[in-house]
């Protein structure tokens, strides 16, 4: 029997991934550029096993529960790819043993509850593709790997690198230059830490999946956002080589807000923010205000959960004004760092958070975490 496991990180989008152009290959209407989060905290791993003597056909099991596998459903391709491409070795190389005809028994589970309220399909994803890659000892790179993660949910493509990354958005028919590339990595700008707010851990509402399409039919402000994004992508860029905190975190911002404007554009209306992340805003928005300088930026992705960007030396004003205005249970907070929460600064205007604050709940969670690896090969968990 030949066996891999993998762990693979979460990302979060600065610049969106909003609209497909294919739906069936996952081609983007516009690049997108993440953060990978650190896999100590947020992880999935994911074992393939390929052995002659399994009993016919794939099996896989996500968190202890076994799935079906739908041929030519986007799992299913994935796993057709990545056996093609072992045969492509396979004959190449007739010593190799035949693992593209081997049955698969896949497990994968992920070390944050799915109640974190945290999309794992990227991760998940992410880590699937890297360990078949591993089990099928293939010769891509994670570029290539990418194009694959791609097609079992277009964010999961980002998850194949560490640090900041892109996905191209491409322009070839078949897909074959919409990939991932790293535009640095985590040692390049290590500050850079993450506070996931959790408002709600139930599933939402609209899928991205329905809901960005439902956004390319309907959504006449998505025009203006593709116009937009280009720009955005380089002065991203840019600003992450350049280490500029203020420009990353406008950047951010605006893009989470472009993002949730072209969902409100979309018709019916896509509502992913609630009162709570309206108040989050609020509160950055002040606290970067009275700070004098850009400290902290907001974004939030299909659903109501905040993730808030800061540098390492600014994150404990951070959490101190996120837990004076959204008390959290002290069960439920993640903190590796053991971060001191900080007073508010002198001219924090309090008037900006509704009358009387939020009470004890409305943020579930609250978990500190910062930019990490890509991809890890284990022995055994
Ligand atoms: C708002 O990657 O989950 O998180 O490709 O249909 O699986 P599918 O969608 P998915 O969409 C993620 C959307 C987003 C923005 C982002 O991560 O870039």
């Amino acid at each position: 029997m030949y066996e891999a496991t993998v762990s693979a990180p979460v990302n979060i989008a600065c610049i969106k991934y909003w609209g497909k152009r294919d739906t069936k290959l996952i081609l983007p209407t516009n690049s997108s550029l993440s953060v990978t989060l650190d896999q100590d905290h947020l992880r999935s791993t994911t074992t393939s096993r390929a052995d002659e003597s399994f009993e016919k056909g794939d099996r896989l099991w996500l968190n202890g529960k076994e799935e079906t596998i739908k041929q030519g459903g986007r799992l299913g391709v994935c796993i057709s790819e990545l056996r093609g491409w072992r045969k492509i070795e396979e004959d190449k190389d007739s010593s190799l043993p035949k693992l593209s005809q081997w049955p698969l028994r896949i497990a994968s589970y992920n070390n944050f509850p799915t109640a974190a309220g945290l999309a794992s399909s990227a991760s998940g994803l992410a880590a699937l593709v890297a360990s078949l890659a591993k089990l099928f000892q293939l010769p891509q790179n994670a570029s290539q790997l990418s194009i694959i993660a791609r097609q079992g949910s277009g964010s999961a493509c980002r998850s194949l690198f560490g640090g900041y990354v892109a996905w191209r958005e491409g322009t070839e028919k078949d897909g074959s230059d919409s990939l991932a590339e790293q535009i640095e990595s985590e040692t390049h700008w290590p500050e850079i830490h993450a506070l996931i707010c959790v408002v709600s851990d139930a599933k939402k509402g609209t899928s991205s999946t329905s809901g960005m399409q439902r956004t390319v039919e309907t959504s006449t402000l998505l025009k203006e956002r593709l116009n937009l994004v280009p720009s955005r992508m380089n002065d991203i860029s840019q600003a992450i080589r350049s280490k500029n905190f203020e420009k990353f975190a406008i950047l951010t911002m605006k893009d989470s807000n472009s993002f949730h404007s072209v969902c409100l554009d979309t018709f019916p209306p896509i509502f992913y923010l609630n009162d709570v992340s309206k108040s989050i805003i609020q509160v950055i928005e002040e606290l970067n205000r009275s700070s004098g300088k850009i400290i902290a930026a907001y974004t939030f992705d299909a659903g109501p959960n905040a993730v808030i960007y800061s540098l390492q030396e600014n994150i404990g004003k951070v959490i101190g004004a996120i837990k004076k205005f959204f008390p959290t249970e002290e069960d439920n907070q993640v903190d590796p760092f053991n971060t001191k929460p900080e007073e508010l600064p002198v001219d924090f205007n309090e008037n900006v958070v509704r009358q009387g604050g939020w009470e004890k709940g409305a943020v579930k969670s609250l978990i500190h975490t910062k930019v990490g690896d890509g991809p890890r090969t284990l022995s055994k968990e």
